[in-house]
């Protein structure tokens, strides 16, 4: 394939080719989608923001062990990845009942849960990303059983290094999307994005103000104002704490 073909255009990212097979490049958008794509819009700067952010929590899982597809950033909107097989499941950690949960089961929002719940989703827009049973997931073989264990596995290390994290930037991590994918020795990487666009992140110093609070995309979803403000202080927090690592 020639160089710089681009072979995926997503809500929030566009996949180029590379020179090297193996090898993807992934601008990030200031696009901005809510409720599958039903609501749309732009937040300013969001690109390079969540490269950045994605790239320093990517460079420190990797330093403690946990294999992900970040290879370097080229540009502030760019991200070079390994070429993977994604896997159709959006993951999602749960630290304090929010969203969904809260809409699906009746907890309130901010119940502190007893421990992480770690939940998949069938990453299909056309039936709106449903929530899968165990059961769901191996009848359509989205996964192999070894392989949820692995992400499962995975995904609550991957919450115990980001609760500490964000917890060093006077933020709580309430929950957050992920997803893996497989190299071509079939090896599990954790692919996407961490930013924002995929976690719930609270201001710890407003954390009893459901609007203050939100240092996330829920500003853009739920129209709290002041987006991009939000991003732009979660990244400023991130890049003190990576220094100050
Ligand atoms: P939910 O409460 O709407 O199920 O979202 C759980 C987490 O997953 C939240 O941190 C936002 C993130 N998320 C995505 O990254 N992409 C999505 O399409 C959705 C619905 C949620
Ligand atoms: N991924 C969602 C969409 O499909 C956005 C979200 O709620 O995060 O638009």
């Amino acid at each position: 394939m020639s160089v710089q073909t681009k072979i995926y255009e997503g809500k929030a990212k566009i996949l180029y080719t590379t020179h090297d097979p193996e090898i993807l490049l992934a601008d990030f958008k200031d696009d901005a989608t809510a409720f599958n794509a039903q609501k749309r819009g732009s937040i300013q700067g969001k690109g390079n923001i969540n490269n950045i952010i994605s790239s320093k929590l990517f460079q420190q899982l990797e330093a403690r062990g946990i294999k992900t597809h970040y290879i370097d950033s080229p540009a502030p909107n760019q991200m070079r990845v390994k070429a993977l097989k994604i896997l159709p499941l959006e993951v999602v950690v749960r630290n304090i009942a929010a969203g969904s949960l809260c809409k699906q089961t009746g907890l309130a929002v901010g119940t502190v849960l007893k421990q992480p719940l770690v939940e998949f989703y069938y990453k299909n827009d056309e039936l709106g990303d449903p929530l899968l049973t165990g059961d769901r997931l191996f009848l359509l073989e989205l996964a192999t059983p070894e392989q949820v264990d692995t992400i499962t596995h995975l995904a609550l290390q991957i919450n115990k290094f980001l609760c500490d994290f964000f917890r060093r930037c006077d933020i709580t991590l309430v929950d957050f999307k992920l997803e893996f994918g497989l190299d071509s020795q079939q090896q599990l990487l954790l692919a996407d994005e961490i930013s924002p666009d995929t976690c719930r992140l609270w201001d710890n110093s407003a954390v009893r103000d459901p609007n203050l609070r939100v240092l996330d995309k829920d500003r853009f979803r739920q129209d709290l104002g002041n987006v991009e403000n939000a991003y732009q202080e979660v990244l400023q927090r991130v890049l003190k704490a990576v220094e100050s690592n």
